[in-house]
């Protein structure tokens, strides 16, 4: 990930610069797409729909993920740009997961790399849907993708997984898989693998999320405003 501070950029300037880097995949979430710029993903508390990636449960566990990871074609790269934040709260957490992986035991890697994670948006906050409105009618409501993807570039090895949006481990029970990913969740997001970005206005975060998870937390959506803005870039290689 990088981070750009103290970046003055219009919307339509942000949708070039990330057209630059890839094809775009403008959000499921219609009502949250920036009028002028649908390419531009709003999320916070200032636009026609809260948008929030904070656990809405009032639970203090996040909920790591990588951005589409519900879609047969997830976000390659995702550009988040800050234009109003809250004094406190509404932080990013970002963990990096070649080095999860590789911290693993070489028993635990040989396993992970033997499976496939089912990925489904259902369980989402929000109640996105894409199998209905992101103009794909047969999206598959359940995404099927190797546990550890392997980097196209540097061939490396990722875990790729997230809290929620993971549903299960294929050929598994659910309890099975749940006790399991809960336990690679607790491994792969400990301090060491992480970095917390207390946002700025002005700051553009642009990050991999074939090798970084990432999580958003909580904020005063009554007392503050939050204002952010993601392009986002669609994979171009295939997922494996
Ligand atoms: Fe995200």
């Amino acid at each position: 990930m990088l981070v750009f501070p103290g970046q003055q950029i219009s919307p339509a300037q942000q949708v070039a610069f990330s057209r630059a880097l890839g094809e775009l995949a403008p959000t499921a979430w219609v009502e949250a797409r920036l009028d002028d710029q649908p390419d531009i993903f709003v999320i916070g508390n200032t636009g026609r729909a809260l948008v929030s990636f904070a656990p809405a449960d009032g639970s203090d566990r996040l909920e790591w993920h990588a951005d589409h990871m519900y879609r047969n074609d997830p976000a390659r790269a995702s550009l988040l740009y800050c234009r109003q934040t809250p004094p406190t709260g509404g932080d990013t957490h970002f963990a990096c997961m070649y080095s999860a992986f590789e911290a693993l035991s070489p028993e635990a890697q040989a396993e992970a790399e033997q499976l496939h994670a089912l990925h489904s948006v259902d369980l989402l906050p929000g109640g996105l849907k894409p199998a209905n409105d992101d103009g794909a009618p047969d999206a598959p409501r359940l995404v099927r993708c190797p546990l550890v993807r392997h980097h196209p570039r540097s061939g490396r090895r990722a875990l790729w997984f997230g809290s929620k949006v993971t549903v299960g481990i294929e050929g598994w029970p659910p309890d099975r898989a749940r006790a399991y990913l809960d336990r690679l969740e607790a491994h792969a997001t400990r301090d060491e693998f992480r970095y917390r970005h207390a946002w700025r206005a002005g700051d553009a975060v642009l990050w991999d999320n074939r090798r970084v998870l990432h999580a958003g937390s909580p904020f005063d959506t009554a007392q503050h405003r939050r204002e952010m803005h993601r392009t986002t870039i669609r994979e171009d290689h295939p997922v494996r």
